[in-house]
């Protein structure tokens, strides 16, 4: 059954206040010395701010939706095995890298689902203060500025694309080279080292498509949420549907270049 309006625009305003209640304690700890740990690999980072981060968060939803479920990356979350009744995909901190090396271009990202639909998405550039949010059928703010819906028509050639530099490096997931003959005829490529971000981007046109690496629900949750409320689509890199409860790739872009992104470049290089 659909989530009931009434019910989510509640939602979508205590998300909204948590949001900004949780960016404003980032903002003051920002220049504390902070606690760095890795976890699954060197370059995989967290801090002690990630985790107050997610608990403020984790609590506060736990508080005033007992029955909601909690999908998220610091271990205050549930184990959650199913899209079933609604479930919160929260990423505390997407960029800790950038929050770490250069304490900016960092985000919150919430994406909201109700069996199984993404119904409220949120990505907060907590330094610019920019809030990117959405709900289902109501299309997508940059905080009160609604976004336009992507323009009809877009060339390859025309097109940034978002990707990190594991795809133009050997790889288990993609034959690079493949990877390297798409960003030559795409005019230009980005990475800017949080995922939720350049999805927002894309949901505010200035990237025209995103492609993710074995990246986990919580990183895309949010952002696809906006994206898709632009006309921007998002599939796995075979054009099949992503799998939301575990580390998947994807690609979300302009409509108009996801066919030849997926059958001229992407399948071909497929391991
Ligand atoms: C990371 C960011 C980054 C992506 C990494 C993710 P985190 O999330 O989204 O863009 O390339 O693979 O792990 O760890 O900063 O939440
Ligand atoms: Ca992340
Ligand atoms: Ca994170």
């Amino acid at each position: 059954m659909d989530m009931n309006i009434a019910v989510r625009n509640e939602i979508y305003e205590h998300a909204k206040q948590w949001v900004y209640e949780a960016g404003e304690l980032i903002r003051q700890k920002i220049n504390d010395p902070m606690t760095i740990e890795t976890k699954a690999h060197a370059k995989d980072l967290v801090t002690t701010v990630d985790k107050e981060t997610e608990y403020f968060l984790a609590e506060n939803i736990r508080k005033t939706y007992p029955d909601h479920l909690l999908f998220s990356e610091e271990g205050y979350g549930d184990d959650v095995t199913s899209l079933d009744g609604t479930v919160w995909i929260v990423d505390p901190i997407d960029g800790t890298m950038n929050f770490v090396q250069q304490r900016r271009n960092f985000a919150i990202s919430i994406g909201i689902f109700h069996q199984g639909i993404g119904e409220i998405g949120f990505v907060y550039d907590v330094m610019a203060d920019v809030l990117y949010s959405a709900k289902r059928n109501e299309g997508a703010y940059k905080n009160d500025e609604k976004l336009s819906p992507l323009k009809q028509d877009l060339n390859l050639e025309e097109a940034v694309l978002g990707l990190n530099h594991k795809w133009l490096c050997e790889n288990s997931v993609i034959d690079e080279k493949v990877v390297q003959q798409l960003v030559e005829k795409a005019r230009g490529a980005r990475a800017y080292g949080s995922a939720a971000l350049k999805l927002a981007y894309v949901s505010e046109g200035i990237v025209d498509g995103y492609l993710t690496m074995n990246l986990a629900p919580w990183d895309i949750a949010g952002g696809m949420i906006l994206a898709n409320e632009v006309g921007a689509v998002t599939t796995n890199l075979s054009g099949g549907e992503v799998n939301m409860l575990k580390n998947d790739c994807s690609l979300t872009c302009h409509p108009a270049i996801q066919n030849e992104i997926i059958q001229d470049f992407l399948v071909k290089g497929l391991k």
